[in-house]
């Protein structure tokens, strides 16, 4: 039923028309009147494979893992095999794939949770909606990610778990954080959100401490939707985060008294399936790119692509990252460089804003449960142990071309570098104008 798209004919079609031959484009959020520079930012993509997958979970009746669907199985099976991983648990999100995790973990009120600062609202919500604290490590510029050293400090006697981010499909510095915690006695929970096949010294994110989680949310580079998978190889946290994902559990591990239903439908499983026959080669393709694009940029200053730690063996390219220098711009501030590079038809964009700075997160500070669990005088405590000065400095920085741009064609890279070097010719005019 399913027809592999083999890399050479992805990569073929890709080199002709941007996309893979035969895959429908779903509408571009770039404008429709944008120049040919915006190739490759359809999103997302599929064909009648993945129509057959849905209508053949249609008629079957079996619409949820309840009623005996076997798709969620054949994901979780596949994507196990492909991580190097024991397990897989399919859940309904990336966000409900933390949870499932953390409430393996039994994370509760009293428990501290030390995240990166560079990441997406959810990272920090899984450990608030289990009454945890987050305590925010700070992050090291050149990569954009979470700075190991400053794991060590942010760690207290009521430390329960490290959640380190891979953010934008780059693998963060593991040996540093491991290192940490073999010292600390403490878990590993990567969130690997944006990292599927991300690998650190040869094997893939998500299964170099206890679990992994994973995202398949609308923008991610294997979509189905909504969706998401932890994995790992420890069988009793696996049974747990089995357990805690379906009422009822049913797999032989004590419970905590707590669970929920974060359970996938075949239809998401089934689609999932489907686009897993491909993303193998969009991967490979996005990587060919994004090291195209890096020579490119390297004759460019002031946009240096975001540093690779040493043992990324493999990105997973979730996001394409520059670090935006504009002294090397006349001066060109960050929002007025994004404006000149999307009316030249590409779409960029600053990225995240300081997270422990946003009022979602100085709210937690006044939350009556929080001052009632940790005290006043603690959550006043809390907001300043969340200053991060690296990570401040660091958003002010950032540039993203996410990862649909990296399934353009080589000249659409080429396109891109062209137009920031234009950009950059002219910075001493648009700072004036
Ligand atoms: C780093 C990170 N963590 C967690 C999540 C949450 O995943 P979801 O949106 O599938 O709930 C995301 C997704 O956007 C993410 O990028």
């Amino acid at each position: 039923m399913r027809t592999p798209v083999s890399r050479r004919k992805f990569l073929g079609a890709a080199a002709t028309a941007g996309l893979t031959a035969g895959l429908t484009r779903a509408p571009s959020a770039d404008s429709p009147a944008a120049p040919r520079a915006a190739a490759g930012t359809e999103w997302p993509l599929f064909d009648a494979t993945d129509e057959q997958a849905l209508l053949g979970v249609l008629r079957s009746g079996r619409w949820g893992r309840t009623s005996g669907g076997a798709r969620n199985r054949e994901f979780e099976t596949a994507f196990a095999r492909r991580m190097q991983a024991k397990h897989c648990i399919a859940t309904s999100s990336g966000t409900t794939a933390l949870l499932t995790a953390l409430g393996a973990l039994n994370i509760g009120p009293g428990d501290e949770v030390v995240l990166s600062p560079y990441t997406f609202v959810a990272t920090f919500n899984v450990i608030t909606a289990n009454f945890a604290l987050p305590v925010f490590a700070d992050t090291d510029r050149a990569s954009l990610q979470i700075d190991p050293k400053t794991v060590a400090a942010a760690i207290t006697p009521a430390t329960r778990l490290l959640l380190p981010v891979h953010i934008a499909g780059t693998a963060c510095d593991l040996d540093g954080i491991l290192a940490i915690a073999k010292e600390r006695s403490l878990p590993v929970l990567e969130d690997a959100c944006q990292a599927p096949l991300a690998e650190w010294r040869g094997r893939p994110v998500g299964n170099h401490g206890i679990g992994g989680c994973f995202s398949f949310q609308a923008s991610k580079n294997l979509t189905s939707g909504e969706g998401g998978a932890v994995i790992t190889n420890d069988d009793d946290f696996a049974h747990r985060c089995y357990n805690f994902h379906t009422p009822g559990g049913g797999k032989p591990a004590p419970s905590s008294g707590r669970a929920s239903n974060f359970r996938l439908t075949e239809f998401q499983a089934a689609l999932l399936v489907s686009q897993w026959q491909r993303f193998e080669a969009q991967q490979a393709h996005r990587a060919e790119n994004a090291a195209y694009l890096s020579k490119l940029l390297a004759a460019i200053p002031g946009v240096a692509p975001a540093q690779l730690a040493s043992g990324n063996t493999r990105n997973g390219w979730h996001l394409y990252m520059v670090r935006y220098d504009a002294a090397q711009f006349s001066g060109l501030p960050r929002a007025k460089f994004l404006q000149a590079l999307a009316k030249e038809g590409v779409a960029a964009s600053s990225g995240y804003t300081a997270l422990n700075l946003t009022p979602h997160v100085q709210a937690l500070a006044k939350n009556p449960h929080y001052e009632r669990i940790y005290g006043k005088a603690a959550m006043a405590r809390w907001l300043e142990r969340s200053r991060c000065p690296q990570n401040e400095r660091a958003v002010e920085e950032a540039v993203w071309l996410g990862q649909t741009k990296l399934l353009g064609t080589r000249a659409d890279m080429e396109r891109i570098a062209e137009k920031i070097a234009g950009i950059q010719k002219r910075s001493g005019e648009l700072v004036r104008g």
